[in-house]
């Protein structure tokens, strides 16, 4: 192989040094804890709104940035046009704004005052926070985002679950129960331009009873589905709760038995497996609401206070016992039958429980055979029994079951339960169903406290591409078809940029490799490839590169 003329210059012993060293210091902010997605380090990839020069053989490439206060001004300009010259279509259905000459007049004032503001507008700051407890996702948390994402899909397909969605936008009678939950008070709600009152779905369970309704029993059950919705609640903000989370979603309707309930708690500790989580660090506390609705008919309360009574106990953790006592009076219950819910309550094992429970309790027969259940799948380590344990949404009815940090130190990771009776309230016939949520927050800081978080900092191109001047352009794109085509990712350096620089950004990116278009090179049919791993470069036939990545990349 023939000495590499101009690119060898490029691999000399101080670029590689360099690029070296930033290899270095991007372990050592790892080794610090640095691994997370963090926001200011990610605005630095930002590129500079600097004006590009333009390149002879690059067509428009060199056009500059247009100031943004022109930008802005101009587009005011044009909506102002726009809305000056509408009139009512003729036929069809107008819109609100068409219709309404009132609200088309003082749009049309606003993009006129728009227009005059617009250097005031230029002074007044604009706060870059997004809105409390919402996120904004940068590449390397939308990264991480995909990764947490792909692994969850793999799983509920790996069971056999189908994807589903619905809009964030639902109906507000959907989520307003009368029992008393805290979700009801967290709505974000509003009454949208037609009367109507919406709310951003709190969470999924509602909706999805609503698309089974929608197909009036049309659907074949049993059916088990899964969904990946943004979840909107007013919370107050501790760790791991904010105003907008994804929440893993998996349901089976149809299933009466805890064969479903025993399948899903399978699921969800397949996740924590191939995540890197074991039984040492996550738990899952099972019970059953059928304890608290034995209890009830035991002493001949009536079955309509069940859901309150459940909702309200749930809250045994977070409020004072005499608080929950008040309220559970205010509802109706004897003081004898909340002494009586309060210790069956604090019993630890089925066999305690069973001791305080009227004989035969089918409820404790379910968790019995869903224990043997979990110990056939292999996950009865991950699985304990809790009958304090109620979860807070009104709707379920059976075997509820909460996954925690063993350490204590965060709020719980995913929950779920049967809600048999969800869809009655709905208007629907009575279908068994059972289900978990699992939101995004909590797991994300329990594997970023456990420091088994992969890094999500590199945008992980296989290949950079770049020309060592302009008038090499063409030839770089040519170049990085051909890897595209072969099915690489590559990066190709759109302007015109020092060698130093690239090195840079393909260490910072995490690439594998940087194929430089080197005058020299090109004058002989070949390109420089220069290995990030190892540091080495050598040169390839431009003719020969597709065997080239397919060799590099063969796994
Ligand atoms: P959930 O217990 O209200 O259940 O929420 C399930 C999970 O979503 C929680 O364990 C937590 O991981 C996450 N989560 C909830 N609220 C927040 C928040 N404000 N910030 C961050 N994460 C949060 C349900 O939502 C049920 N619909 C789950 C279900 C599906 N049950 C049956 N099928």
């Amino acid at each position: 192989m023939r000495i590499p003329h101009t690119a060898m210059f490029i691999a000399s012993a101080i670029l590689h040094r360099r690029h070296r060293a930033t290899i270095v210091s991007v372990s050592a902010f790892r080794l610090a804890g640095g691994g997370g997605a963090g926001v200011s380090r990610t605005s630095s990839f930002a590129p500079r709104p600097t004006p590009r020069r333009a390149v002879a053989s690059s067509g428009g490439r060199g056009t500059d940035v247009a100031p943004l206060a022109a930008a802005s001004a101009s587009a005011s300009e044009s909506s102002s046009a726009a809305s000056g010259s509408s009139s009512p279509p003729p036929g069809g259905r107008s819109s609100a704004a068409v219709t309404d000459g009132d609200l088309l007049s003082r749009t049309a004032d606003a993009a006129v005052d728009g227009r005059k503001s617009t250097t005031a507008a230029a002074v007044v700051a604009l706060d870059s926070n997004p809105p409390k407890g919402t996120r904004d996702f940068y590449p390397p948390d939308m990264r991480l985002r995909s990764w947490l994402f792909d692994q969850w899909r793999s799983v509920a397909s790996l069971y056999g679950f189908s994807e589903y969605d619905a809009p964030v936008l639902e109906s507000e009678s959907l989520y307003t129960r009368k029992a008393g939950e805290e979700v009801t008070g967290q709505l974000y709600n509003f009454v949208d331009k037609g009367g109507r009152n919406v709310a951003l779905r709190p969470e999924m369970t509602p909706s999805l009873a609503r698309m089974v309704m929608a197909k009036k029993g049309g659907l074949p059950l049993p059916l088990k589905w899964f969904s990946i919705p943004q979840c909107w609640r007013y919370e107050r903000m501790t760790r791991g709760r904010r105003r907008e989370h994804y929440q893993w979603n998996m349901d089976v309707w149809g299933v009466s038995g805890i064969e479903a309930e025993a399948e899903l708690l399978s699921a969800m500790v397949t996740f924590f497996v191939r995540v890197g989580l074991t039984s040492d660090d996550v738990g899952i506390k099972v019970n059953s609401r059928g304890v608290i609705a034995e209890v009830l008919a035991e002493l001949g309360v009536p079955e309509d206070k069940f859901a309150s009574t459940c909702v309200l106990v749930d809250k045994l953790e977070k409020v004072p016992l005499d608080e929950i006592r008040e309220d559970l009076e205010a509802l109706g219950l004897e003081r004898s039958t909340i002494e009586r819910l309060t210790s069956v309550l604090t019993n630890t094992s089925i066999e305690s429980i069973s001791g305080v429970l009227p004989p035969g309790s089918r409820a404790i027969e379910q968790l019995s055979a869903l224990l043997d259940l979990c110990d056939a799948y292999g996950i009865r380590d991950w699985v304990t029994f809790d009958a304090s344990v109620v979860r807070g949404l009104a709707y379920y009815t059976g075997v509820v079951f909460e996954a925690f940090d063993r350490r204590g130190a965060l709020r719980a990771i995913a929950g779920g339960g049967r809600y048999d009776r969800l869809l009655e309230t709905f208007g629907g016939e009575p279908t068994p169903a059972a289900g978990f949520g699992f939101g995004d927050a909590v797991i994300v800081e329990l594997l970023r406290e456990r420091n088994i978080l992969p890094s999500f900092e590199g945008s992980g191109f296989d290949i950079v591409v770049f020309a060592m001047g302009s008038d090499l352009y063409r030839a770089a794109v040519e170049v990085a078809s051909v890897l595209r085509a072969e099915g690489r990712t590559v990066d190709l350096i759109l302007e015109d940029k020092k060698a130093k620089w690239v090195f840079k950004h393909a260490s910072r990116n995490e690439a594998g490799y940087c194929v430089i278009v080197a005058e020299a090179e090109y004058e002989n049919g070949e390109v420089v490839v220069k290995d990030l791993s190892v540091g080495e470069q050598r040169t390839v036939k431009i003719g020969a590169l597709g065997d080239w990545a397919k060799e590099a990349f063969q796994s």
